[in-house]
């Protein structure tokens, strides 16, 4: 059984891969709200090691107000953190990206052509929580246009959906892609996220999973989610594209 957990229901045995590549964290130091310092990116680092992850793609916030951060701040954070990790021993693969705050700084930079991708393809983008953006679906056409492929995070985690069923649909429809937050499984968001996460996977609309890490807890919470009934039902529905990222 190595690499694989067993799922055993109904008479059905479903292999559920082990995850080897994260795609949303925040672990270049000292430029969002993520890790503060290199020793807590290590920390994490180690911890995502030890859980048998063999690359992690860290995505620092890009927003126009809050993390002015640029494409050069991210990978010259990129290269110290892949200096420092070597010189502790770390093997796993190191890759950035970002994650992009849909703002009016986003539509001028989708412009530019110099978005940091998710395996030259995927651009990972959140919005509020609370409102739903007036230009969501004009910057949905505008990612599409620039040749790249949407991917929304933590889509579980938005307030304004109060529909699942229609505006998730919508969101498929326009050929957004999903990456839920794995701590969203054990209610480490809420309630109505837990519900909205659980939906998704019942419905096959999950893409991807990610930690969504900022902080060590993040990192240790994901064992116990692993084992949760709730992240071996998405290998039921979905199918999941992580692992082809290595
Ligand atoms: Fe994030």
């Amino acid at each position: 059984m190595f690499g694989f957990l067993k799922h055993k229901k109904n008479n059905a045995v479903a292999h559920i891969p082990k995850l080897e590549v994260d795609l949303h964290s925040h672990l270049i130091p000292g430029i969002d709200d993520g890790c503060r310092d290199m020793q807590e990116s290590l920390t994490l680092l180690q911890a995502f090691e030890s859980l048998g992850y063999k690359k992690v793609i860290t995505t620092p916030h890009i927003m126009f107000d809050t993390y002015k951060n640029t494409r050069s701040a991210i990978l010259r954070g990129l290269d110290t953190l892949r200096t420092e990790a070597q010189n502790r021993g770390i093997t796993m693969q190191i890759e950035a990206a970002s994650e992009y705050y849909l703002d009016e700084g986003f539509l001028s930079l989708i412009k530019t052509n110099e978005l940091l991708l998710i395996d030259n393809t995927y651009v990972l983008f959140e919005t509020s929580y609370m409102h739903r953006p007036v230009q969501l679906e004009e910057i949905i056409f505008e990612i599409k246009a620039s040749g790249h492929t949407p991917l929304l995070a933590h889509p579980e985690r938005y307030r304004y959906i109060k529909d699942p069923q229609l505006e998730y649909n919508a969101l498929k429809n326009l050929g957004v892609k999903f990456q839920i937050n794995l701590n969203a499984l054990n209610g480490h968001y809420g309630r109505q996220a837990q519900k909205n996460a659980h939906f998704l996977s019942t419905q096959g609309m999950i893409d991807f999973l990610g930690s969504d890490a900022h902080s060590i807890k993040q990192v240790q919470n994901l064992s116990k989610v692993f084992e949760s009934q709730a992240y071996q039902e998405i290998y039921k529905y979905n199918t999941i594209g992580n692992n082809a990222l290595l």
